[in-house]
């Protein structure tokens, strides 16, 4: 059944429930009260006409005197009503109105004993239940509403009165009252049908929106918004719905770009190895073919031996990635006096960075400058920047310097250069594996398989350290790494974990 359906049902088995609790309350009430307002008045006319229309023998206290032509006048004052008497006198026969002879009238035995006991008897009297009830005339087929009074005189039960009225005429009453209840709670039954139609249709016209937005993000639309003023639960459902379209795009970007990332990771890794392993066929072809002048032969095997050592590099690094990245190294951190090892780097790349017109410049730092580190790794990583530093700088200079930070408790490693330097857009991709900003930058020097960043980014990481980088095209690049001490160490959130625009 659709929704519409439901709640419009549900809206009027409510509506409807209410309406007839509503019904029959109203109706038993307006009867009553019209019966008890029938037998009160007939109770009072019964006891006014005992007065002015019966005498009877005080001795005997047999009646003998109805002064009929009184209740006439009393019954014609009243005719407007419909009310009538009868009077039983105290051996039970009707005295008034006078039965037709050899034709005797009694009330049941039951009532005249009621009666006795001084009771006043409420009744309706039915034309078909009519043996021994009270009865105007024999053939009377009227349906009564009527009281029966006794009159007592010195404690004794000397005649009994019956008042009644043509039950008709209350009915009729009591009928127009329901009838105006009956077309009030049909108008507002059909208020009810048209007001809970409109209120289903508008709440199913949201949920139908909803699913209009749900169908066009199945279909990749992550444009889709609904409008919500926060009222009700379905506003509430439509924030959440917003709330989720905005992930469900974030993912859907980030899911495209990773895609991109694994695609451009394939190609460049298959071209990096393509290059040295095509030097190599070549140069064995050659060999093989006896095509290479034996005075070139020494050459050709040098140049073999250094592409293999570049292949083997380069499936080292990859494999090193991949462990640092899974935290399959154990990493022996101790505290050391950094200013060594920065010395000894910076002497170590000396001869690098003059073939280049490069000079390096070392901050000393005054005093022990205490580091908590695995101490290869962190020759490692600044070693790598180092490289890169000279790698992208020409003629200029290259400033390290280390210092400490007491506040934050860590030894903090700045390496800044004046070369080519990267654009916004490049600096944001340098933790990626492969990424290079030039990638038509042709085999240098220094590797340029593109790993290097990735793998430090990856090594600051699993120290719990942070590393920074600050560019401007064709100005120069700073690197900060930051090392924490023992205790102080951040951990690695689980979505940096990896470096931000990692493959994998
Ligand atoms: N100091 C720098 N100045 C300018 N660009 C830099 C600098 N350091 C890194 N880059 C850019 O970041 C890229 C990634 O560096 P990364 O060290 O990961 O790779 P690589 O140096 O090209 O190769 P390798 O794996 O041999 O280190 C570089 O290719 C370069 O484009
Ligand atoms: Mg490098």
């Amino acid at each position: 059944m659709k929704l519409i359906y439901q709640n419009m049902l549900s809206f009027l088995i409510v509506i409807l429930t209410t309406l007839g609790i509503i019904l029959y309350s109203v109706t038993s009430a307006s009867t009553n009260w019209g019966y008890n307002r029938t037998y009160k008045s007939l109770e009072s006319y019964a006891g006014n006409l005992e007065k002015i229309a019966l005498k009877n023998d005080p001795k005997t206290g047999q009646i003998h005197n109805i002064t009929g032509d009184n209740i006439r006048t009393v019954e014609q004052v009243l005719s407007e009503r419909n009310v009538q008497f009868a009077i039983f006198d105290y051996k039970n026969n009707q005295v008034y109105p006078t039965p037709p002879t050899n034709v005797k009238l009694h009330l049941k035995q039951s009532y005249w004993k009621k009666l006795k006991q001084g009771k006043t008897i409420r009744n309706i009297q039915k034309p078909q239940n009519t043996a021994g009830n009270p009865r105007l005339r024999k053939d009377d087929d009227r349906s009564y509403v009527y009281v029966l009074t006794p009159w007592f005189q010195n404690g004794k039960l000397i005649a009994a009165v019956w008042a009644g009225s043509d039950v008709s005429e209350l009915q009729t009453n009591i009928g127009e009252i329901n009838r105006r209840l009956y077309f009030a709670l049909l108008i507002s039954l059909l208020a009810a049908i048209i007001l809970s139609f409109l209120l289903s249709r508008y709440q199913v016209n949201r949920i139908n929106r909803l699913r209009g937005a749900t169908k066009k993000v199945a279909n990749n639309d992550f444009s889709v918004q609904i409008e919500s003023r926060g009222r009700d639960e379905l506003d509430d459902l439509a924030d959440d719905f917003n709330q989720m379209v905005k992930s469900l795009e974030a993912s859907d970007k980030e899911i495209k770009r990773q895609e991109q990332r694994r695609k451009e990771f394939m190609a460049d890794a298959s071209h990096e190895m393509r290059t040295p392993l095509t030097t190599i066929n070549g140069l064995l072809e050659g060999l093989a073919y006896n095509a290479i002048p034996e005075e070139s032969k020494d050459q050709s095997i040098q140049l073999m031996r250094n592409e293999t050592k570049r292949l083997i590099r380069l499936v080292n690094e990859n494999l090193d990635y991949e462990k640092i990245r899974t935290n399959q190294i154990t990493m022996a951190k101790r505290v050391f006096d950094a200013n060594k090892p920065l010395k000894d780097i910076t002497s170590q790349l000396k001869k690098k960075a003059d073939s280049s017109g490069d000079e390096l410049i070392l901050k000393p730092y005054e005093g022990e400058l205490k580091t908590y580190a695995d101490y290869d790794r962190f020759v490692q990583v600044i070693f790598n920047i180092m490289q890169n530093a000279i790698q992208f700088t020409n003629k200029g200079k290259i400033f390290i310097s280390g210092g400490r930070d007491d506040e934050r408790h860590a030894s903090i490693f700045t390496i800044s250069d004046t070369g080519i330097g990267m654009s916004e857009d490049q600096v944001k991709n340098i933790w990626d594996r492969y990424y290079k900003a030039d990638p038509s930058r042709k085999n240098r020097k220094y590797g340029e398989s593109g790993l290097g960043l990735s793998i430090v980014h990856q090594l600051v990481e699993n120290h719990g350290g942070e590393i920074e980088v600050k560019s401007k095209l064709n100005e120069g690049t700073t690197f900060t790494v930051t090392l924490f001490d023992e205790g102080y160490e951040h951990k690695p959130d689980e979505d940096k974990k990896e470096p931000q625009n990692k493959e994998s």
